[in-house]
C-alpha cells in the first residue's frame, strides 16, 4: 500500500510517500520511498517563535510543491497513492487545516482513503522507519518542543500514559533557556552546541522533580534558577550556563526513563521528537541503559524534529486496518495521546 503524507502543525511542512509492502525480501527495506521537508525557523526566527498566520500561509505555498517533489523522487504518480495520512492535532488549527485539507481534497478527488494522524504518535512510531525497528512492548520517551511524555506501548494505538511534564515540555524549557541566554529560535540545537564548549560542573542546577517516586516531569523551575544564574553570573558563563542546563534537563529525563522502564518490565526504550536529537542525551541514555539491559532506539536523526516520513508510516498502520475514509474532517488542535484507537 502505497501512502502519502503529509505534516504540516507548526512550522515544518513534511510530505513522504511510504510503501508498506516492503520487507527483507524486498528491496525497499524501510518501505520509504521519499521524503521532502521544508523548514519555517528562519522565517520565523526575526519574531523569537512562530507566528501561527504566517506558519499558515507558507504551508499553502509549499505543500504541492513538496508533493510533487516526493512523486517525482520515487517515479510514481499520483494515480499511484493508495492512502493518504495527514497531521490531524494536535497543533496550530490554522495550519493543521492546510494539511487537513489537502490531503481530504486530493483523496476525494483520487477516489482513495484518507485518515488524520496523530502528530505524537507519528513521532512515537518513527523508530520502527528502520531496518532494525523495536519490536512491541516498549517504553517511549516523547519530547518534543511542545510534550513530554513517557509512554508504555503495547501496540499501534495502545498507549498507556506512564507520566508527562506538569508544566513546560523539554524542548520549550530548551527553547526558553536558550532565549535567556540570547541564543536564536528555535534554542536547543543552539543551546546544545554552546553546552558542548562548557563545563557543566561548574554551576549545579536543580533536577526537578527527580526522585518524586513517580514518572511526571516538572521544567519551569529550572527555567527560573538559570534566569536567577544568568543575572549573578552574566552572559560571559553562557556556555557554562547553557552546559549546566544541560546536564540537569538530560539526567531528570535518563533517570525518569529507566525508571518507567524498569517499572513496565521493559528491556526497549524508543526515544522520539525534537530533543531525541539532542547528543548528550542520547550517549547518557544508551550508556545508561545498556548497563541495565535495555535496549534504545532512537528515529533517524532526520526524523527526529517533524516531518512528512513519520506521518505516512503511522497512517499506513492505520489505513492498513481500514480506517480512515470517511469525507468529513475536523482538526484537533489539542489531542491527548492515550485516547487513540488501537488497530
Ligand atoms: O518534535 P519537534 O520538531 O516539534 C514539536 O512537535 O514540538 O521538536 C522541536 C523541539 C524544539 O523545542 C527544539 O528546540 C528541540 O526540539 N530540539 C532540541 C534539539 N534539536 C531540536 N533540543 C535539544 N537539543 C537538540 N539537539
Ligand atoms: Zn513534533
Amino acid at each position: 500500500m502505497l501512502v502519502l503524507g503529509v505534516e504540516s502543525s507548526c512550522d515544518e511542512t513534511g510530505v513522504a510517500l511510504y510503501d508498506s509492502a516492503h520487507g527483507p525480501s524486498s528491496s525497499l527495506r524501510t518501505g520509504l520511498l521519499a521524503h521532502a521537508l521544508y523548514s519555517q525557523i528562519a522565517m520565523h526566527n526575526d519574531y523569537g517563535g512562530v507566528v501561527p498566520e504566517l506558519a499558515s500561509r507558507d504551508h499553502i505555498r509549499r505543500v504541492l510543491p513538496l508533493t510533487r517533489q516526493v512523486l517525482a523522487e520515487s517515479g510514481r504518480t499520483l494515480a499511484d497513492i493508495d492512502g493518504i495520512a495527514y497531521t490531524q492535532g494536535p497543533g496550530l488549527a490554522g495550519a493543521l487545516l492546510v494539511g487537513a485539507g489537502m490531503a481530504r481534497a486530493l483523496a476525494f478527488a483520487l477516489n482513495i482513503p484518507a485518515v488524520g494522524v496523530h502528530h505524537l504518535e507519528g513521532h512515537m512510531l518513527s523508530p520502527l522507519i528502520s531496518d532494525t525497528p523495536p519490536e512491541f512492548p516498549f517504553v517511549a520517551l516523547l519530547v518534543s518542543g511542545g510534550h513530554t511524555q513517557l509512554m508504555l506501548v503495547s501496540g499501534v494505538g495502545r498507549y498507556t500514559l506512564l507520566g508527562e511534564t506538569l508544566d513546560d515540555a523539554a524542548g520549550e524549557a530548551f527553547d526558553k533557556t536558550a532565549q535567556l541566554l540570547g541564543l536564536g529560535y528555535p534554542g536547543g540545537p543552539a543551546l546544545s552546541k554552546l553546552a558542548a564548549t562548557g563545563d557543566a560542573s561548574r554551576f549545579t542546577l536543580p533536577r526537578p522533580m527527580l526522585n518524586s517516586g513517580d514518572f511526571d516531569f516538572s521544567f519551569s523551575g529550572l527555567k527560573t534558577a538559570v534566569l536567577t544564574l544568568v543575572r549573578k553570573q552574566g552572559l560571559e558563563q553562557a556556555a557554562d550556563i547553557a552546559a549546566a542546563f544541560q546536564a540537569a534537563a538530560v539526567e531528570v529525563l535518563v533517570r525518569k526513563s529507566l525508571a518507567a522502564c524498569a517499572h513496565s518490565s521493559a528491556t526497549r526504550l524508543v526515544v522520539a521528537g525534537g530533543v531525541g536529537a539532542n547528543t548528550h542525551l542520547r550517549e547518557r541514555l544508551t550508556r545508561e541503559a545498556a548497563a541495565r539491559g535495555i535496549s534504545v532506539f532512537y528515529p533517524r536523526l532526520e526524523f527526529c524534529t517533524d516531518n512528512g516520513a513519520m506521518i505516512a508510516y503511522a497512517g499506513a498502520q492505520r489505513l492498513a486496518h481500514a480506517q480512515g475514509g470517511d469525507l468529513t474532517f475536523a482538526v484537533k488542535p489539542r489531542w491527548e495521546l492515550a485516547t487513540l484507537d488501537a488497530v
